[in-house]
């Protein structure tokens, strides 16, 4: 939600700082700041409003001289993006300096104690009453032992941080902390860094230490890192990572933004994911940490995830149902975590999809879940991810770092991971023969090359982006599996263009969304050659009558479809209708960046949103 980032050592610390946060500012944008300790024992920053570029154009005059420093990329939870509300956040004496991913539940009563025993508060935010608490018990029990300090004030907080401190009367030293949000540390001969994620760290070193839940550490220019628990008890053999992504994957390779090359990424990543997974005993799915017996004893799956892989979810079911024959529930995790009664049975698996793996509702659905008794399934991008950390099992998409802040690659990577784990159930249920399970296996491995093809074709969308050009709002219809392929080209267009999209099942829209349209009125309908083509075709036929500019996503030689829209974006036939989703998705990413370029967007920093959701 927010990214931090922090140095210590024998480099002038600006530049990583700001080179950390510019990899870290898809988690946030709305403000950033930099707090360096000087030379002359005292702190000095810069923030400010605006992205991280204007935080460098300001950095150039201000001449912030130091060795060790802490930094910030905000997405506003408490308190407007501002100035003042930017981090990092000091303390009365302008000698603590923090940083802090994650919300101060209980702050506002913390903020009031700290007012009335005297403390000045200079934001709005949650997140300043850390530094006032950490300078309570540095003056009182702490007895200027920053560790101590920091240990003392986080036991009054109540919710998730991940905090970096900077304090002038302990130079050199940075003390960190997390509780629920992420926090990474990396050693080197040349001092310490610590960041949100492994983003900032590529190429820095190739173990980084993960901070577990409650746990502290000490950072010194030395590149030693010191890891307490949270009763401030050493802990000798902290949790590592070994990082496989190199800093190459986290830049644009001459491409014009993130999304365009992370769309081009597709085919790749899911060759890289379809590798070995096609063993002598069938799909290999060694992750899936259960017995056959536990599987065979599987008699619901609840599917939980957020955003763009609830939309993966909702393919799941259609695959598990179809293939393995058992009951999936598919929700929100925003949802499920308030929902009063969750009706799982002692055999319910419980399957949570999240590129991050640090999405705060769905890591307290998991938890909700696991309380309940099920076993836990994860299907991750990012390694070492607080899901994968709670989960029994993960399957690690591998699609490399995803920076664009709208999931592309992700999205049909993880499609395909959920294709996996239906044939896995499908084969130790014995719902699907050996040969079917192969023959779907042998389906899934054409879409690299059926992805390559709609990559070649985007000119299409470009096309097609031109209906977009006065509309107010649009339309996005499907049937089946594709309604939901519907949803995640309506959720690209909104996040990105700024454009209402809505998306219905195409035979639903007679009961409502009909009324919208009217003449040039932008539809995308998904209707590939399959069991419900014709009846989307009729549904077509009824946009047109009202006057609807309707833009057909079509199989190759599809000529109802070519003589009734307007557009066409076409996709090569496949051997079988689960595969369309996979395809028809690259078109529509494809689609709503034309749209966004269009209106003069950034696509890859889309305003209000943050890649990785950390709060609830
Ligand atoms: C944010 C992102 C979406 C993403 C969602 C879930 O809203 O902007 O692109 O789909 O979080 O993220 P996750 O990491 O759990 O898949």
């Amino acid at each position: 939600m927010c990214g931090i980032v922090g140095y210590t050592g024998n480099h002038q610390a600006q530049p990583f700082l700001l080179d950390g946060l510019a990899s870290l500012e898809y988690r946030g944008y709305d403000s950033a700041g930099i707090e360096v300790l000087s030379p002359d024992g005292s702190l000095h920053g810069v923030k400010c409003s605006g992205r991280v570029e204007i935080l460098a154009q300001r950095c150039a005059t201000a001449n912030l001289v130091g060795t060790s420093g802490i930094a910030h990329t905000r997405w506003a939870t408490h308190g407007a993006p501002s100035d003042r509300n930017a981090h990092p956040h000091t303390d009365c004496s302008g000698r603590i300096a923090i940083v802090h991913n994650g919300i101060i539940e209980n702050f506002r009563q913390l903020r009031s104690q700290l007012i009335a025993a005297g403390h000045e508060f200079k934001s709005d935010t949650d997140s300043e009453v850390i530094a006032h608490l950490i300078e309570d018990s540095w003056n009182g029990p702490a007895k200027g032992n920053l560790l101590e300090a920091v240990r003392i004030a986080v036991s009054r907080c109540e919710g998730s941080w991940a905090l970096a401190v900077l304090c002038a009367d302990m130079p050199g030293q940075i003390v960190c902390a997390r509780r629920r949000s992420p926090l990474v540390i990396a050693t080197t001969a040349n001092g310490c860094y610590v960041s949100s994620d492994i983003t900032a760290l590529a190429g820095k070193a190739k173990e980084v230490i993960q901070l577990d839940d409650g746990q502290l550490a000490i950072l010194s220019p030395q590149g030693t890192c010191s890891v307490f628990d949270e009763d401030g008890n050493s802990v000798n053999s902290p949790t590592t990572m070994t990082v496989d992504w190199d800093a190459s994957a986290a830049t644009l390779g001459g491409y014009p933004d993130f999304m365009a090359k992370e769309i081009a990424e597709q085919p790749e990543a899911i060759r890289r994911l379809l590798q070995n997974r096609l063993g002598k005993h069938g799909i290999e799915l060694d992750e899936l940490t259960l017995t056959k017996e536990e599987m065979a004893a599987i008699d619901k799956v609840y599917v939980v995830a957020c955003g763009t892989s609830y939309h993966v979810g909702l393919i799941a079911r259609d695959f598990i149902e179809n293939w393995a024959k058992v009951p999936v529930v598919v929700e929100q995790a925003s949802e499920l975590n308030y929902k009063e009664s969750v009706l799982v049975t002692p055999n319910t698996l419980c399957v949570i999809i999240t590129q991050s793996g640090e999405t705060a509702d769905t890591l307290t659905a998991a938890r909700r879940m696991r309380g309940l008794g099920c076993k836990i399934f994860a299907i991750t991008n990012v390694l070492g991810s607080t899901a994968a950390r709670e989960s029994d099992g993960t399957l690690y998409i591998q699609a490399g770092p995803e920076v664009c802040v709208c999931s592309t690659k992700a999205y049909t990577a993880q499609m395909v991971g959920a294709a996996f784990l239906a044939l896995r159930l499908a084969q130790a249920r014995g719902t699907m023969t050996r040969e079917e399970v192969e023959k779907k296996f042998h389906e899934l491995e054409t879409v690299p090359n059926l992805i390559d093809q709609v990559l070649q074709r985007s000119w299409q969308d470009k096309e097609a982006s031109r209906a977009f050009r006065r509309a107010h709002s649009s339309l996005f219809l499907g049937r089946g599996v594709n309604s939901t392929a519907a949803a995640e080209g309506a959720l690209k267009l909104k996040e990105i263009s700024y454009l209402h999209a809505e998306a219905y099942a195409a035979g639903e829209m007679k009961h409502g969304p009909i009324a919208l349209l009217e003449p040039g009125f932008p539809v995308v309908a998904i209707v590939p050659q399959g069991h419900v083509h014709d009846k989307t075709i009729s549904n077509i036929q009824e946009c047109i009558a009202r006057g609807a500019t309707v833009i057909g996503v079509a199989t190759d030689g599809d000529e109802d479809v070519a003589t009734i829209c307007s557009n066409v974006l076409w996709v090569p036939p496949v051997t079988d209708e689960f595969l369309v989703p996979l395809v028809v998705a690259v078109h529509l990413q494809m689609l709503a960046r034309y749209v966004a370029i269009d209106r003069g967007y950034d696509v890859d920093k889309p305003r209000n949103l943050a890649k990785s959701v950390t709060v609830e």
